[in-house]
């Protein structure tokens, strides 16, 4: 492969990879602190365990590309770790909810060094095909997980909150003048 060949296919990686991390946080920007660690159901995860998850995906991956690679926590690949055996005692997936550790800070700033380890992970090694096809994979899961983690938003929001609404008649000779209401 030529040198301008392997420049351009890593910029290519590269900026797939920024546009999905972009896309992930912005399914969740209008989220609250609190709503990251809740869990309204076993069956879905909460917006923190995404984030984090999704990250930690590229750290088990470039474990797979650089035998040297060491992982940046061994509790946050508990937590994070969904069901490969491979990589120790996953957390139960029903109790994803229970925990307040990692923190949601913890698990955005784990966020951004993971991009940062990713992008000088693409940028230094030099990659085959089959390990440009892992990173890639890479990409497809998180984006896989934005679907799941808006399936998720929508059960926790849904059984959360009511949206606030304006009355439609508003009594300007009460004294106490109420502008919203809840259902
Ligand atoms: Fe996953």
């Amino acid at each position: 492969m030529t040198v301008n060949l392997e420049i351009k296919e890593k910029r290519s990686l590269l900026e797939q990879f920024k546009e999905i991390r972009n896309q992930t946080l912005e399914l969740v920007k209008n989220l609250e602190k609190d709503d990251f660690v809740v869990q309204t159901a076993v069956f879905m995860s909460p917006p923190k365990w995404h984030i984090g998850h999704v990250s930690w995906i590229y750290e088990a991956i470039m474990s797979k590309l650089d035998k040297n690679y060491k992982f940046y926590s061994k509790e946050f690949s508990e937590y994070l770790n969904s069901y490969y055996q491979q990589f120790g005692i996953p957390h139960d997936k029903g109790l994803r909810g229970i925990t307040s550790r990692p923190t949601v800070d913890q698990i955005f700033q784990y966020f951004n060094i993971i991009n940062q380890k990713v992008e000088k992970f693409i940028e230094s090694q030099i990659l085959n095909e089959d390990q440009k096809k892992l990173i890639v994979m890479g990409f497809h899961h998180e984006c896989q997980h934005q679907e799941l983690l808006v399936y998720d938003l929508q059960h926790l929001l849904a059984e959360q909150y009511k949206p606030v609404r304006k009355n439609k008649i508003v009594n300007q000779t009460k004294k106490h003048k109420k502008k919203f209401v809840r259902d």
